[in-house]
Order: structure tokens, then sequence, then C-alpha cells
């Protein structure tokens, strides 16, 4: 039995394979994708500028920054209310663009959705020296299997059965692969945060718009675990835990930490895992609540707040390019 956990070597963290469709899945519709990448190059055409609302978009006035040597590619997070995107060194993790950050368009339709990620990756290409072929991983707030979105609890019914990676390929001209958002986040925080070295059963909660789970075992990720829609008082449990259900709710920091605990007994009742990562902007007040959750698990805040995301799909990207060449 390994009893010194701490001072095994941090285990390889490995991205889940594309090929995880299961048996008996609705084939996405070709033409919806094809349609949604027309409609999102006429959106790009009219507005070219990641946003044209604000002034910090103006033309660079300095060249392209170069990034010789240096293994890249895009991360973007797709989140109920914000789209982030950044270049990503892979090796460090570091952001090496600026990190950009529009609203999610309202309603989330793909096309919108799709547009204004073109329009921040063109942006990207300006700031730094991208090759025609730098991979981009977006992340995602439903389950993805195959590049084909299957759920959209806090995004556009629009995206059921959505063969995105094609749609966004379209588009942005690049290989696109996309991950779980709860999914990349963890897969960046055990890489170079919060769960570095960290073996055995490890979860990332996210905590935003929904909750997003992530289950780690031995570094190894289990991708598309949607715990935030397992029922905790006839209701998906995210309704109570997610950080907007406290604002939603009106809730006091106390009685919302209360209903993020019996979501995460629950999830320990049944998976029993060693350590709890809190992710998501509410990481950052992890203060507030992380002493007053009960369960036995060790609970630390996630530490690359709100870069995690970005950072994982970057790494989920180029992982899936390597498995395909
Ligand atoms: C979605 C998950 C996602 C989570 C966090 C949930 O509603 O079903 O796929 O990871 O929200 O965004």
């Amino acid at each position: 039995m390994d009893t010194q956990p701490h001072e095994t070597p941090t285990p390889e963290v490995a991205v889940a394979p594309a090929v995880d469709k299961p048996a008996e899945t609705v084939e996405p519709d070709e033409s919806k994708a094809i349609e949604a990448a027309e409609e999102a190059e006429e959106l790009v055409a009219e507005h070219p500028d990641a946003d044209p609302e604000e002034d910090a978009v103006a033309p660079l006035d300095r060249p392209a920054k170069s990034i010789e040597g240096r293994r890249v590619a895009i991360g973007v997070d797709v989140g109920g209310s914000g789209i982030k995107a950044a270049a990503v060194d892979l090796d460090t993790g570091e952001l090496i663009s600026e990190r950009h950050r529009v609203l999610t368009p309202q309603p989330s339709v793909p096309a919108a959705v799709i547009a204004s990620i073109a329009r921040i990756v063109r942006r990207i290409g300006q700031e730094v020296q991208l090759a025609p072929d730098t991979a981009v991983g977006v992340g995602f707030p439903g389950v993805i299997t195959g590049g084909v979105t299957r759920t959209a609890a806090n995004v556009d019914a629009g995206w059921l059965d959505f063969d995105a990676d094609a749609a966004m390929e379209r588009v942005l001209g690049r290989p696109v692969h996309l991950i779980n958002d709860a999914d990349a986040a963890g897969v960046a925080e055990m890489r170079f945060g919060a769960g570095v070295g960290r073996r055995g059963t490890v979860f990332l909660i996210t905590l935003g718009t929904g909750t997003g789970s992530a289950l780690f075992y031995d570094g190894m990720l289990v991708p598309n675990l949607e715990l935030g829609h397992m029922e905790i008082r006839g209701r998906d449990a995210e309704r109570r835990s997610a950080a907007a259900a406290r604002i939603r709710r009106g809730l006091s920091w106390k009685a919302w930490s209360a209903d993020l605990d019996e979501h995460l007994v629950a999830i320990e009742r049944l998976f029993w895992p060693q350590l709890f990562i809190i992710g998501g902007g509410v990481s950052k007040r992890a203060d507030k609540f992380v002493p007053r959750l009960t369960v036995r698990a060790e609970v630390i805040p996630a530490k690359l707040l709100n870069d995690a995301g970005i950072v994982g799909a970057a790494m989920a990207a180029d992982e899936r390019e390597r498995a395909a060449s």
C-alpha cells in the first residue's frame, strides 16, 4: 500500500480519449453544424473585433510576440456568463497572451458563441505568433462525446447533439477539440495546481452558473461525470450548490455552505474521495465556506482560479492532436 502519497512522483495527467461515444447516441445533424458555422462567419464579418464595446481591443500597435521553441495551444472556457480565452504554454501552464473575456451571447446559440470564440482567437493571433495548426481547446458546460455536445443545462438548447468540433474547425480554420469545462479545469489543477502529486480518488468541483465535477484516480480522468445533476431533495443538486444559487436565492455564506455541504456529503457517501478541490471564481472566497464543510475528505481551493478552464482546455486539445497524429 502506498503510505507516502505525497512523495510519489506526479502521475502524468491523462485527458479523456476522443473516442468515448456511448453505443447509442443520436448522430448529429451535419447540416446544423454547417448552418451554424456559416452564420458565425457572417457575424464575424459584421463585427470582427473581440468585443466592439471595449477600447481594450483597439488594433495592436506592437508586432505579435514570438513564441519560438514553446509548445502552445489556445484555451477557451465557455461559461454561462462569460467566454474566456488565452494562448497557453503547455509545459508551464502559463498564459502567454492577454487573457480575454467577453460576455456569453444571449441567447447562447451555437452560431453566436462560435462567432465570439472566433473573434477572440483572431485577436490572440495578433498578440502572439501562432502556427497555422496551433490547436484550440474549448471547455464547454455540458457532456461532450466525440466532439459532439450532448447536454446543455446552462446554455441554449441548440447545443444538444451539435457537432461542435466540426462547426468550430470550419470557422476557426484550426484543429478544435471540445472538452467538458469541469474536466478541463480538473486536468489543469492536477497538472499545475492544487492536485499536483495527489494520488487516489480526487474530485474537482467547480462552482459557477452550474456545478461541475471531475473525477481523477491516480491522476487519470474519468470524463463527463455530471454530479451537478444528481438528485438531492427531488431536484438537480446544482440548483442549490452552484455559486449562482447563492446569489439567485439571496443566501448568506453560512446558509449556502450548508447546501453545498449536503451535495459534497452525498458525493462522498458514493465515491469516498481523499480530496475535494473546489474551483470556480468562488474559490477565491474559500474562507467563507470551506471551514463550514463537514465532509471527511480534505477540501482545498483550486490554485489556478479562473485560469484553470483555459489551461486545461488547451492541454486537452494538444493531447488529442498528438493522439491523432
Ligand atoms: C453541466 C456540466 C458542467 C457544469 C459546470 C452543469 O450544469 O451539466 O457539464 O460541467 O454545469 O459548468
